[in-house]
Parts: C-alpha cells; structure tokens; sequence
C-alpha cells in the first residue's frame, strides 16, 4: 500500500515537471482601450484536440491569432514547446519566425492564390520558406492533397473547384509546412452544410492521427465528439472547460447551458 502511494507520488512530480506542450498564462488584450481578451489561461498536451466555442464577438479569433503572435498580446505568457514568449518582453524576429513555423493555421476564408493552380498554391510556401525544391514541394504537395482527397485537382484553378475542397487545399498547404499545432478558426462557417462535412471529415482524421489542434468552431458535434477538451469564452474570458462530453452534455455555468440550447436550437 505505501509502496504505492511512492509510485504514484513519484509519477505525478514527474508529470508537474514536465512543461505542457502548450501553455497560455494570463493573456490579456486590448484594442486601444477595448479589453477584448481578460487573463485567458489553458494548457494543452500534444497530440490534443481542444475546442472553442462561445457566442460571436467573445474573442475567439483574437486568441487564436494571440497564439501564433499575429496579434501581439498585451499582457501574459506563452510557452510552446520549450519556446516562451512574454508580452513585457516584445519577442525577437527569430523567435517570431520559429514560433509561427511551429503553427498552422486555416481561416474561414481560405485565401487560396485564385492565379496558381491547387498544386502551386500549396507548393509556394514550402519553396519560400522552407527551402524545398520545386520539385520536392510537389511531391510533398501531391502527397497531402491524396490525403485531403484532391489529387486530382492538383492542375486545376481554385476557382474551378467547390468552397469544401478549397478548404481542403488550405489545410493541405498548412499541413505542408510541418507545423505542430494547427489553429483552425471556423474553417466550415462559410461552406454549405455537406460540403462542411467534406473538411470536418479531414480534420477528424487529422486529429486520428495525433495532430494537435485547436479548433474555433460552431459544429458542436465535432466539439463533443472529436475534440478531448472544450473551452468556452464570453466576453473575453474563459467561463468554462473541461473534457468535451463534460462540458457538451452538462455544462455547469448557468450562460454555457443557454448558448448551448440557442445553437442547439438554431
Ligand atoms: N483589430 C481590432 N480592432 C478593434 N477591435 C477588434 C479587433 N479585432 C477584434 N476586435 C473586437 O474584439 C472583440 C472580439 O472579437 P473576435 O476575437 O473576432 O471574436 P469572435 O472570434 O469570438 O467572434 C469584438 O468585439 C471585436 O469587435
Ligand atoms: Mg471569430
């Protein structure tokens, strides 16, 4: 019995020690003197799926992009994977540069290049920032695209293809540039209900496996059923999160179980 309990003790130190694959401490973020984020903590591990949902204007996206430091932070901490960086302390360009290689990241708009074909679009970046040849971009390009079931669209225009499969190509060139986390900030918002389900598709069997992913989105059957943990957000704060079914079927805070009845309801 108390040979045990040393083992267990033993175990969790070990897991206190060691720094979770992502960690937000305290971020806080104004526009001018709009607070639109108010000391907003999670961690995650790698290989998670973290969902967030909360009502329009919540701050949502503006986390996301906190994240990978397209928005600067006011105030607070990230770690990611041994890389820290301090609002006090405005990063430098090499750890900008090392941070944002680490992420990924899928709008609702997918901002495909309407000009290059779908196996230029997802190549281009990979030339340009990782150096590749065009030749090994194409075949690292043609690769993801047979992931994403779009091979054989590789020589057509973005134009010519549906809304769903030119967010495919998105995640696709994401994907491309080895990231090890992947933002997506409501990649099915602007498609029709099937072909949303196209891309949900892919990003379920991204999360199979073992991308870490965090997700803003309204799908709350994705957030229930394909991410481990869901965060909810009003007005700039985290108001709930835990394990998804926990927080999906009994919801604790008194406005979680009214957002999720009116998006229920929709
Ligand atoms: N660049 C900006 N300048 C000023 N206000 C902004 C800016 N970006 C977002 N906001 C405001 O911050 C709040 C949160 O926005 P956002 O993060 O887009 O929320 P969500 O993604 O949850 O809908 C909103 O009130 C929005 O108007
Ligand atoms: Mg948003």
């Amino acid at each position: 019995m108390n040979l045990n309990l040393q083992t267990h003790a033993a175990v969790s130190v070990a897991a206190a020690t060691a720094p979770p694959f992502l960690q937000l401490h305290a971020i806080g973020k104004h526009f001018g003197p709009y607070q639109v984020l108010h000391e907003v903590s999670f961690e995650m591990e790698q290989g998670q799926v973290l969902a967030i949902i909360g009502p329009s204007g919540s701050g949502k996206s503006t986390l996301l992009r906190c994240i990978n430091q397209l928005e600067p932070p006011s105030s607070g901490r990230i770690s990611m994977a041994g890389l820290q960086i301090d609002a006090q302390r405005p990063p430098k360009h090499a750890e900008l540069v090392q941070l944002r290689r680490r992420i990924g990241m899928v709008f609702q708009s997918f901002n495909l290049f309407p000009h290059l074909t779908v196996l230029r679009n997802v190549s281009l970046a990979q030339v340009r920032t990782l150096g590749r040849s065009p030749a090994e971009a194409d075949r690292v390009s043609m690769q993801l695209l047979e992931r994403v079931g779009l091979a054989d669209k590789a020589g057509h225009y973005p134009a010519r293809c549906s809304g769903g499969q030119q967010q495919r190509i998105a995640i696709a060139r994401a994907l491309a540039l080895e990231p090890q986390l992947m933002l997506f900030d409501e990649p099915t918002s602007a498609l029709d209900p099937e072909l949303g389900l196209e891309v949900l598709a892919v990003m379920k069997e991204l999360a199979r496996d073992g991308m870490s992913m965090i997700v803003v989105t309204h799908e709350m059957h994705f957030a229930e059923t394909v991410s481990d943990r869901v965060l909810v957000m009003a007005e700039g704060r985290i108001i709930e999160q835990g394990a998804s079914q926990t927080v999906m079927r009994h919801p604790q805070n008194e406005r979680v179980v009214k957002f999720l009845q009116a998006v229920r309801n929709r």
